[in-house]
């Protein structure tokens, strides 16, 4: 090949992680369809000062240190900067080394336990005060203090039930039993699982179970007869996605905490659900991994047009306290921590498999991903 293509016309080129196979494509399916629409919608209004944004995509087909493996090449061979992607907090953990030691930037579109910061990563998905706090409020004040912990066995489910233990506690409130089962699990694995459930009577089950483990969990809930009503699952994690894929009947009556739902109100989350139904089919629901995969795109093009520059040094800077006009509602980048300052809803899913907000905070929630402001009598009035 002779010459160089122009600079001033070539296009943004930008790495995109998530995975189109294996055990979590039942979400980050959804996340790279939000990142590819994000893509579409503003190349198709022109691209960021007259350039194309153009995706490279790998598929790490579910595999945490696949994760860490393409971000290397993304950002070697492919000379990629800027890098969409992750849903498992082992994913994002397999890619900061990477991103941190080459000086790239991942935006990271996914609730997670908290706990960290990386100059390298923006963080648009809910952070513990933005999600477990009000949920363990919602449950003890709903249904009572005994919760039961299952999860799927990595970091996100455990760290993220040492902050539920530690909120109960401080409230009077106790973890009634706690198991955690492989990501790979099976139908049958969760049948001890319901056993001592039943034996130790909590109030309700916290669930910090992934992809297709979570058909798996409420399929067997409904199984052995359970009644949401009495003692539901909730979950930071259980969207729109896994409830159509286990079926709209098991999934009804549970609970589940997010910034945003598919039913948000609002002009700004209608033309969005919209233009995700034309795109991808009438069936298939938004969710809140999708939302966060599609508006951090539209603020990374924002910033963008700012800057006229991929470099981290120069764009990150410009990410940093910016807001935008997101279909969950006002959303901004906070300068402190590089986290979204998000809304905090409390759902109920219908037999129509949507939810319904049954809490919803005033305003945006400032993220603390170290629960600085939150203090052990976080729940008391
Ligand atoms: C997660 O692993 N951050 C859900």
């Amino acid at each position: 090949m002779t010459g160089r293509p122009d600079q001033t016309s070539a296009p943004w080129r930008v790495g995109v992680l998530f995975s189109s196979s294996g055990f979590m494509a039942v979400i980050e399916e959804t996340q790279l369809r939000g990142t590819l629409l994000a893509i579409e919608e503003i190349n198709a209004a022109g691209g960021v000062n007259g350039r194309e944004i153009v995706p490279r995509l790998y598929d790490p087909a579910s595999e945490a240190a696949a994760f860490g493996h393409f971000a290397k090449r993304l950002m070697v061979e492919d000379e990629v900067t800027t890098i969409f992607g992750c849903y498992t907090s082992s994913s994002r953990k397999a890619v900061l080394p990477v991103v941190e030691r080459l000086n790239g930037l991942l935006w990271y579109p996914t609730l997670y336990e908290g706990f960290e910061f990386s100059p390298n990563i923006i963080y648009t998905g809910a952070a513990p005060n933005q999600n477990s706090v009000a949920l363990c409020r919602f449950l003890m004040d709903h249904y009572g203090p005994r919760f039961y912990f299952v999860g799927s066995d990595y970091v996100y489910p455990r760290e993220s039930n040492r902050i539920m233990r530690e909120l109960l506690r401080a409230n009077g409130g106790e973890v009634a039993g706690e198991v955690y089962l492989d990501l790979r699990c099976k139908r049958r694995d969760f049948l001890p699982v319901m056993r001592d459930i039943r034996e130790s009577a909590p109030d309700v089950i916290f669930s910090t179970v992934v992809g297709d483990a979570t058909v798996d969990l409420y399929q067997s809930y409904a199984d052995a007869r359970f009644d949401p009503k009495l003692l539901p699952i909730a979950s930071l994690t259980t969207t729109e996605a896994e409830i159509r894929a286990m079926g709209f009947d098991v999934g009804e009556g549970h609970v589940t905490a997010a910034p945003y739902f598919e039913c948000v109100s609002g002009e700004r989350n209608s033309s969005f659900v919209a233009g995700y139904k034309k795109r991808y089919g009438a069936d298939e629901p938004t969710n809140m991994c999708v939302e966060a995969a599609y508006f951090q795109v539209h603020m990374f093009a924002k910033a963008l047009g700012q800057t006229n520059s991929m470099d981290t040094d120069i764009l990150r800077p410009m990410v940093l306290g910016s807001t935008f006009d997101a279909p969950q509602g006002r959303v901004s980048i906070n300068p402190g921590c590089s986290h979204a300052d998000l809304w905090t809803r409390i759902g109920r899913a219908n037999r129509r498999g949507q939810f319904e907000v049954v809490h919803q905070s005033v305003n945006p929630v400032l993220a603390d991903p170290y629960l600085i402001g939150y203090g052990r009598s976080v729940l008391c009035p």
